[in-house]
Protein backbone atom coordinates (compact mmCIF):
# COMPACT_ATOMS: atom_id res chain seq x y z
CA UNK A 1 0.00 0.00 0.00
CA UNK A 2 1.00 3.45 -1.18
CA UNK A 3 1.94 6.29 1.59
CA UNK A 4 -0.07 8.70 -0.23
CA UNK A 5 -3.50 9.16 -1.64
CA UNK A 6 -4.13 7.80 -5.18
CA UNK A 7 -6.73 8.63 -7.23
CA UNK A 8 -8.54 5.37 -6.70
CA UNK A 9 -7.91 5.05 -3.00
CA UNK A 10 -6.33 6.11 0.54
CA UNK A 11 -2.96 6.15 1.43
CA UNK A 12 -1.55 4.51 4.53
CA UNK A 13 -1.14 7.56 6.56
CA UNK A 14 -4.78 8.85 5.96
CA UNK A 15 -6.47 5.37 6.52
CA UNK A 16 -4.01 5.50 9.76
CA UNK A 17 -5.19 8.67 11.24
CA UNK A 18 -8.78 8.00 10.24
CA UNK A 19 -8.55 4.89 12.50
CA UNK A 20 -6.41 6.65 15.44
CA UNK A 21 -8.72 9.54 15.58
CA UNK A 22 -11.66 6.72 15.53
CA UNK A 23 -10.90 4.79 18.20
CA UNK A 24 -9.80 8.35 20.23
CA UNK A 25 -13.86 9.28 19.83
CA UNK A 26 -14.54 5.54 21.17
CA UNK A 27 -11.93 6.04 24.36
CA UNK A 28 -13.47 9.67 25.03
CA UNK A 29 -16.56 8.58 24.85
CA UNK A 30 -16.65 5.55 26.93
CA UNK A 31 -14.20 7.23 29.54
CA UNK A 32 -17.56 9.76 30.06
CA UNK A 33 -20.60 7.52 29.72
CA UNK A 34 -18.89 5.29 32.28
CA UNK A 35 -18.37 7.96 34.74
CA UNK A 36 -21.74 9.23 33.75
CA UNK A 37 -23.27 5.23 34.24
CA UNK A 38 -20.92 3.68 36.58
CA UNK A 39 -19.12 6.00 38.70
CA UNK A 40 -20.14 6.78 42.46
CA UNK A 41 -22.34 10.05 42.47
CA UNK A 42 -20.23 10.79 45.72
CA UNK A 43 -16.56 11.49 45.32
CA UNK A 44 -13.70 13.97 45.85
CA UNK A 45 -11.81 16.15 43.01
CA UNK A 46 -8.33 15.44 45.02
CA UNK A 47 -8.32 11.42 45.17
CA UNK A 48 -7.89 9.00 42.11
CA UNK A 49 -11.09 7.36 42.47
CA UNK A 50 -12.68 6.21 39.65
CA UNK A 51 -14.64 8.77 38.92
CA UNK A 52 -11.69 10.97 38.43
CA UNK A 53 -9.77 8.40 36.17
CA UNK A 54 -12.76 8.29 33.78
CA UNK A 55 -12.59 11.93 33.65
CA UNK A 56 -8.74 12.18 32.94
CA UNK A 57 -9.38 9.45 30.47
CA UNK A 58 -12.22 11.38 28.68
CA UNK A 59 -9.51 14.40 28.70
CA UNK A 60 -6.57 12.57 28.00
CA UNK A 61 -8.16 10.93 25.02
CA UNK A 62 -9.62 14.55 23.90
CA UNK A 63 -6.79 15.90 23.87
CA UNK A 64 -4.86 13.12 21.81
CA UNK A 65 -7.44 13.77 19.01
CA UNK A 66 -6.57 17.14 18.90
CA UNK A 67 -3.18 16.54 18.27
CA UNK A 68 -4.07 13.97 16.11
CA UNK A 69 -6.53 16.29 14.10
CA UNK A 70 -3.72 19.29 13.71
CA UNK A 71 -1.68 16.25 11.71
CA UNK A 72 -4.68 14.81 10.19
CA UNK A 73 -5.82 18.81 8.51
CA UNK A 74 -2.12 19.38 7.33
CA UNK A 75 -2.05 15.60 5.57
CA UNK A 76 -5.20 16.50 4.00
CA UNK A 77 -3.95 19.86 2.65
CA UNK A 78 -0.85 18.13 1.46
CA UNK A 79 -2.46 15.08 -0.22
CA UNK A 80 -5.32 15.33 -2.12
CA UNK A 81 -8.15 13.05 -1.61
CA UNK A 82 -9.11 9.93 -3.98
CA UNK A 83 -11.79 10.63 -6.54
CA UNK A 84 -15.50 9.58 -5.63
CA UNK A 85 -16.08 6.09 -5.52
CA UNK A 86 -18.01 5.37 -9.58
CA UNK A 87 -21.98 4.46 -9.00
CA UNK A 88 -23.77 6.82 -6.76
CA UNK A 89 -26.05 9.92 -7.40
CA UNK A 90 -24.35 13.49 -7.29
CA UNK A 91 -26.76 14.12 -4.12
CA UNK A 92 -25.05 10.74 -2.85
CA UNK A 93 -21.36 12.31 -3.28
CA UNK A 94 -22.77 15.84 -2.07
CA UNK A 95 -24.23 14.57 1.26
CA UNK A 96 -21.00 12.58 1.73
CA UNK A 97 -18.75 15.73 1.31
CA UNK A 98 -20.99 17.44 3.26
CA UNK A 99 -20.52 14.48 6.13
CA UNK A 100 -17.11 14.45 6.03
CA UNK A 101 -16.53 18.45 6.38
CA UNK A 102 -19.43 17.99 9.56
CA UNK A 103 -17.18 15.79 11.20
CA UNK A 104 -13.89 17.65 10.09
CA UNK A 105 -15.76 20.55 12.36
CA UNK A 106 -16.72 17.79 15.28
CA UNK A 107 -12.89 16.71 15.34
CA UNK A 108 -12.12 20.99 15.75
CA UNK A 109 -15.06 21.77 18.08
CA UNK A 110 -15.20 18.77 20.88
CA UNK A 111 -11.50 19.02 22.09
CA UNK A 112 -11.48 22.71 21.85
CA UNK A 113 -14.83 22.94 23.98
CA UNK A 114 -14.02 20.46 25.98
CA UNK A 115 -10.26 21.59 26.73
CA UNK A 116 -11.56 25.76 27.23
CA UNK A 117 -14.49 24.90 29.62
CA UNK A 118 -12.46 22.74 31.92
CA UNK A 119 -11.67 24.26 35.61
CA UNK A 120 -9.09 20.63 35.76
CA UNK A 121 -5.53 20.41 34.94
CA UNK A 122 -5.53 17.28 32.48
CA UNK A 123 -3.47 14.40 33.96
CA UNK A 124 -2.84 13.49 31.00
CA UNK A 125 -2.90 9.24 31.46
CA UNK A 126 -1.05 9.95 34.13
CA UNK A 127 1.85 10.57 32.64
CA UNK A 128 2.19 14.59 33.22
CA UNK A 129 -0.12 17.45 33.54
CA UNK A 130 -1.68 19.53 31.10
CA UNK A 131 -2.20 22.84 32.53
CA UNK A 132 -6.57 24.25 32.47
CA UNK A 133 -6.72 27.18 29.50
CA UNK A 134 -7.71 29.93 32.02
CA UNK A 135 -4.04 29.35 33.52
CA UNK A 136 -2.54 30.03 29.92
CA UNK A 137 -1.74 33.04 28.17
CA UNK A 138 -3.82 32.75 25.33
CA UNK A 139 -6.96 32.74 27.94
CA UNK A 140 -6.00 36.34 29.20
CA UNK A 141 -5.86 37.29 25.56
CA UNK A 142 -9.12 35.92 24.46
CA UNK A 143 -11.74 35.78 27.44
CA UNK A 144 -10.28 39.11 28.94
CA UNK A 145 -9.16 41.55 26.55
CA UNK A 146 -10.91 40.47 23.52
CA UNK A 147 -14.60 38.91 24.66
CA UNK A 148 -13.73 41.10 28.19
CA UNK A 149 -15.89 38.47 29.83
CA UNK A 150 -15.92 36.64 33.05
CA UNK A 151 -14.45 32.66 33.59
CA UNK A 152 -17.97 32.03 34.80
CA UNK A 153 -20.19 33.18 31.55
CA UNK A 154 -17.46 31.74 29.09
CA UNK A 155 -17.31 28.64 30.84
CA UNK A 156 -20.84 28.20 30.64
CA UNK A 157 -21.46 28.93 26.94
CA UNK A 158 -18.66 26.50 25.98
CA UNK A 159 -19.26 24.07 28.05
CA UNK A 160 -23.25 23.81 26.64
CA UNK A 161 -21.46 23.73 23.09
CA UNK A 162 -19.69 20.40 24.35
CA UNK A 163 -21.81 18.44 26.09
CA UNK A 164 -25.20 19.39 23.57
CA UNK A 165 -22.58 18.73 20.66
CA UNK A 166 -20.61 15.91 22.05
CA UNK A 167 -24.30 13.82 23.92
CA UNK A 168 -26.30 14.80 20.67
CA UNK A 169 -24.77 16.05 17.58
CA UNK A 170 -21.67 14.19 16.62
CA UNK A 171 -23.02 10.89 17.66
CA UNK A 172 -25.19 11.47 15.32
CA UNK A 173 -23.14 12.15 12.68
CA UNK A 174 -20.70 9.29 13.89
CA UNK A 175 -23.29 7.19 13.49
CA UNK A 176 -24.99 8.19 10.04
CA UNK A 177 -21.07 8.29 8.99
CA UNK A 178 -20.82 4.77 9.88
CA UNK A 179 -23.75 3.41 8.97
CA UNK A 180 -23.33 5.01 5.65
CA UNK A 181 -20.27 2.75 5.07
CA UNK A 182 -21.48 -0.18 5.91
CA UNK A 183 -24.37 0.37 3.57
CA UNK A 184 -22.00 0.77 0.46
CA UNK A 185 -20.36 -2.61 1.80
CA UNK A 186 -23.51 -4.97 2.67
CA UNK A 187 -26.03 -3.37 0.20
CA UNK A 188 -24.14 -1.79 -2.78
CA UNK A 189 -21.25 -3.80 -2.53
CA UNK A 190 -18.84 -1.54 -3.97
CA UNK A 191 -15.21 -0.33 -2.95
CA UNK A 192 -16.09 2.61 -0.17
CA UNK A 193 -15.50 0.96 2.72
CA UNK A 194 -12.92 -1.50 1.67
CA UNK A 195 -10.45 1.79 0.85
CA UNK A 196 -10.61 3.03 3.94
CA UNK A 197 -10.75 -0.67 5.78
CA UNK A 198 -8.16 -2.30 3.44
CA UNK A 199 -8.52 -5.37 6.07
CA UNK A 200 -12.21 -6.19 5.27
CA UNK A 201 -13.22 -8.81 3.09
C1 LIG B 1 -13.34 14.53 20.53
C2 LIG B 1 -13.19 14.82 21.77
C3 LIG B 1 -14.30 14.81 22.80
C4 LIG B 1 -15.57 14.26 22.76
C5 LIG B 1 -16.24 13.47 21.64
C6 LIG B 1 -16.19 14.60 24.03
C7 LIG B 1 -17.49 14.23 24.39
C8 LIG B 1 -18.07 14.50 25.61
C9 LIG B 1 -19.37 14.03 26.04
C10 LIG B 1 -20.29 13.14 25.21
C11 LIG B 1 -19.59 14.51 27.29
C12 LIG B 1 -20.82 14.26 28.17
C13 LIG B 1 -21.90 15.21 27.80
C14 LIG B 1 -23.11 15.05 28.69
O1 LIG B 1 -23.90 14.13 28.43
O2 LIG B 1 -23.25 15.81 29.64
C15 LIG B 1 -18.42 15.28 27.69
C16 LIG B 1 -18.25 15.90 28.91
C17 LIG B 1 -17.09 16.49 29.31
N1 LIG B 1 -15.92 16.64 28.58
FE1 LIG B 1 -15.62 15.99 26.69
N2 LIG B 1 -15.30 15.32 24.79
C18 LIG B 1 -14.13 15.45 24.08
C19 LIG B 1 -12.97 16.11 24.48
C20 LIG B 1 -12.77 16.68 25.73
C21 LIG B 1 -11.55 17.33 26.18
C22 LIG B 1 -10.28 17.51 25.33
C23 LIG B 1 -11.76 17.73 27.46
C24 LIG B 1 -10.82 18.46 28.41
C25 LIG B 1 -9.52 18.51 28.34
C26 LIG B 1 -13.11 17.35 27.83
C27 LIG B 1 -13.71 17.60 29.05
C28 LIG B 1 -14.99 17.27 29.39
C29 LIG B 1 -15.58 17.54 30.70
C30 LIG B 1 -14.87 18.20 31.88
C31 LIG B 1 -16.89 17.05 30.65
C32 LIG B 1 -17.91 17.06 31.77
C33 LIG B 1 -17.73 15.77 32.51
C34 LIG B 1 -18.99 15.12 32.94
O3 LIG B 1 -20.07 15.66 32.69
O4 LIG B 1 -18.91 14.02 33.49
N3 LIG B 1 -13.70 16.71 26.74
N4 LIG B 1 -17.50 15.26 26.63
C1 LIG C 1 -16.91 2.61 12.91
C2 LIG C 1 -16.71 3.86 12.58
C3 LIG C 1 -16.34 4.39 11.22
C4 LIG C 1 -16.41 3.79 9.96
C5 LIG C 1 -16.93 2.41 9.61
C6 LIG C 1 -15.90 4.77 9.02
C7 LIG C 1 -15.76 4.55 7.66
C8 LIG C 1 -15.26 5.45 6.74
C9 LIG C 1 -15.10 5.21 5.31
C10 LIG C 1 -15.46 3.90 4.61
C11 LIG C 1 -14.59 6.33 4.74
C12 LIG C 1 -14.27 6.56 3.24
C13 LIG C 1 -15.41 7.27 2.61
C14 LIG C 1 -15.17 7.67 1.17
O1 LIG C 1 -14.22 7.23 0.53
O2 LIG C 1 -15.99 8.46 0.67
C15 LIG C 1 -14.42 7.31 5.79
C16 LIG C 1 -13.94 8.59 5.61
C17 LIG C 1 -13.92 9.55 6.59
N1 LIG C 1 -14.23 9.36 7.93
FE1 LIG C 1 -14.87 7.64 8.80
N2 LIG C 1 -15.54 5.92 9.68
C18 LIG C 1 -15.79 5.73 11.02
C19 LIG C 1 -15.58 6.63 12.05
C20 LIG C 1 -15.23 7.95 11.85
C21 LIG C 1 -15.10 8.94 12.90
C22 LIG C 1 -15.34 8.66 14.39
C23 LIG C 1 -14.74 10.11 12.30
C24 LIG C 1 -14.48 11.46 12.92
C25 LIG C 1 -15.08 11.93 13.95
C26 LIG C 1 -14.63 9.86 10.86
C27 LIG C 1 -14.28 10.81 9.92
C28 LIG C 1 -14.09 10.57 8.56
C29 LIG C 1 -13.67 11.58 7.59
C30 LIG C 1 -13.42 13.06 7.89
C31 LIG C 1 -13.56 10.93 6.36
C32 LIG C 1 -13.11 11.55 5.00
C33 LIG C 1 -11.75 11.13 4.66
C34 LIG C 1 -10.69 11.93 5.37
O3 LIG C 1 -10.60 13.15 5.16
O4 LIG C 1 -9.93 11.32 6.16
N3 LIG C 1 -14.92 8.53 10.63
N4 LIG C 1 -14.83 6.74 7.01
Amino acid sequence: MKLQNTKEGYGFIAIALHWIVALGFLGAYVAVYYRHWFSEGEFSMTELNSNMVSLYLHMSFGISIAVFVVLRILWKIANKAPEDVPGGSRLEHSAAHGMHWALYLAMIVMPLTGYMGTKLDTNFFFLFDIPKFNDTALYSIIVEQWLATTWEQFESVVDAIHKFSGAYLVWLLIVMHAGAAVFHHVVRKDAVLKRMAPWVK
